[in-house]
């Protein structure tokens, strides 16, 4: 197939269009802005190993004249392009940016579907987040996120996820779009940009700083590696039912302070590198998903998630790509620097 994924150049978006190009025969367009976030060291050489297989527009997914007609070429298409960074989301401004992306950009997508000759009978693979169902209370195990679960954002971030992700259904339900829609709780693993927590941690110990552990530290994410993602969207893009949403997760289950635990413990460093910082406002408590229907309908299971293992593995390989994360890192800052003049 011709595969049109947007947002090739992030964190999920490098390991899938890796994914793509090593395990299957479809020719990848990787629609991608290039913002802060994205970055074409991480699938630098890729075209090369790949010959004719691999292409990569710099373009924004609410750009019609550029979404139209990479559309109508693509047989299929993996939607990844967002905002993503809750924080950037909160910061005073930083919300109209997550509309402007993460609703825009997919209805840009669904327009040009609906306008392209057989275009509604084109897979769409709709990548959203398990924040849109708001979180879970600490200290009921039992009780996780499925397929069923309502809405109930609590950042501006996942409110344009959650309002992308109810675009989708509508043009599934109105005009007969094949999409299928999936909700994935927190990845790691390589090449994902260095303000997000593990990342982060891993580059300020390195720096010999303290790491920044919010409010109490209980806060619980459920983990996966990012090419146990990759995989699920893949399964799903090839064998996922026209209409449906599949969650994914990987049953595991990590306060903030336990990561952190970790992650000391693996630079042989103790506590007192922490540094205690305010709350996030409206901070979700717990994320868990049950992944059951995607594991009995499409015959997914995570197979790198595995800790301390896959973190382990994680942290060394930002020991040995820092000349990718660290140039990244320093233009963020500046960056910073002059939004704050
Ligand atoms: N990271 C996670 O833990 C996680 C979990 C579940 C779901 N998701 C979802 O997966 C998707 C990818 O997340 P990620 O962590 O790889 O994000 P990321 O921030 O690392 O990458 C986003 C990519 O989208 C591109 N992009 C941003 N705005 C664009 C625009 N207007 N037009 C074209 N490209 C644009 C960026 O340049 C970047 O390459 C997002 O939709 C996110 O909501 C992420």
């Amino acid at each position: 197939m011709n595969l049109l994924v947007t947002g090739g150049s992030g964190f999920i978006g490098t390991t899938l269009v890796r994914l793509l190009l090593r395990e299957t025969g479809h020719r990848v367009v990787n629609l991608d802005k290039l913002t802060y976030s994205g970055d074409t060291g991480s699938l630098a050489g890729v075209g090369g190993e790949h010959p004719g297989r691999y292409r990569l527009v710099r373009g924004c997914v609410t750009d019609a004249a550029a979404v139209f007609p990479l559309v109508a070429e693509a047989d299929a298409v993996l939607h990844l392009a967002a905002e993503s960074h809750v924080d950037r989301s909160i910061a005073t401004g930083g919300a109209r940016v997550f509309v402007e992306t993460n609703v825009m950009g997919t209805q840009t997508l669904l327009d040009a579907l609906r306008s392209t000759p057989g275009g509604l009978a084109k897979r769409l693979v709709h990548v959203s987040t398990d924040e849109v169902y708001g979180d879970l209370p600490l200290g009921e195990p039992g009780v996780r996120f499925t397929e069923e679960t309502p809405y109930a954002p609590s950042s501006p971030y996942s409110a344009s996820k959650a309002a992308s992700d109810l675009l989708v259904r509508a043009a599934v339900r109105t005009h007969g779009q094949n999409a299928c829609v999936t909700h994935c709780s927190n990845n790691f693993g390589p090449w994902q940009f260095p303000e997000k927590v593990i990342p982060l941690f891993i580059a300020r110990l390195m720096d010999g700083r303290r790491v920044p552990l919010y409010g109490d530290g209980r806060n619980v994410r459920d983990w996966l590696h990012v090419e146990d993602h990759a995989r699920a969207l893949l399964a799903v893009l090839e064998r996922g039912r026209a209409g449906e949403t599949y969650d994914v997760g990987g049953d595991n289950e990590r306060s903030n302070a336990e990561l952190t635990a970790m992650l000391l413990d693996a630079f042989g460093l103790g506590e007192d590198r922490i540094e205690r910082v305010a709350d996030r406002p409206g901070h979700d408590r717990r994320y868990a998903i049950d992944a059951a229907k995607i594991r009995r309908e499409l015959g997914w299971a995570p197979r790198r998630s595995a800790w301390p293992e896959a973190l382990l593995e994680t942290v060394a390989w930002y020991r040995e790509n820092e000349a990718w994360w660290r140039p990244l890192l320093e233009k963020a800052g500046r960056a910073q620097t002059k939004r704050r003049n």
